[in-house]
């Protein structure tokens, strides 16, 4: 078996990695745990998907082919030139709603809000307010973050907060977690 064999990609995909590469865009999310994002969201029928740092719209793209035509996705991120790339390829699709925006400061406006996924892919909602984003969650919905294996272009003190992140994910009541050294190292959260 070959993970990437036939992986089968959404048709926006090459036209969105075309533009991010242009971009000079490097924090891009990678085939495999999109792969994924799209299994999990394809599992979550008439549900609302928030994600948490959209970059140029790759695992956002992966997300909306797995959601349903009931399915609802807002994706946040503050750069407005990142986002626009997103809203060329994907801005179509009315099941999304594209925020420029501080995460933090969405983040906080949502409380009281509910979700059924969350792809925190930025500092908001994992390593800064990763309560305020688990507080968000409906029971059975699914917390997934990535990048949590050692990478060469780490900045200095960011593996203590990974380690720090993975204590706290391990040890936190209310929810099933699964570590996958796999891809860029993923976790999986259940809310109970
Ligand atoms: C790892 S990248 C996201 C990659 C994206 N999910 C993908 O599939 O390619 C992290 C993103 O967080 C955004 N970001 C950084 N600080 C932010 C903040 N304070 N509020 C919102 N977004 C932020 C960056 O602009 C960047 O696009």
């Amino acid at each position: 078996m070959n993970d990437l064999h036939n992986i089968n990609e959404p048709k926006a995909i090459p036209s969105i990695w075309s533009d991010t590469r242009a971009a000079g865009f490097t924090m891009a999310s990678e085939p495999l745990t999109c792969s994924l994002l799209r299994t999990l969201a394809a599992s979550k029928p008439s549900s609302r998907f928030l994600e948490l740092g959209s970059g140029t719209g790759l695992s956002t793209a992966w997300l909306l082919d797995g959601m349903d035509a009931e399915s609802h996705l807002t994706t946040v991120d503050n750069d407005e030139s990142l986002l626009s790339i997103l809203q060329a390829n994907l801005g179509a699709d009315p099941r999304l709603k594209v925020v420029c925006s501080d995460g933090d400061d969405y983040l906080r406006a949502l409380r009281g809000e509910h979700f059924d996924f969350i792809f925190a892919d930025t500092w908001t909602g994992k390593y800064r307010l990763l309560h305020d984003a688990l507080e968000l969650l409906n029971p059975g919905g699914l917390y997934v973050i990535d990048d949590m294996l050692s990478q060469p272009n780490w900045p200095e003190g960011h593996a203590e907060k990974v380690a720090d992140l993975v204590a706290t994910l391990e040890q936190m009541e209310g929810f099933r977690v699964t570590k996958l050294s796999w891809a860029s190292g993923v976790i999986l959260a259940t809310k109970l």
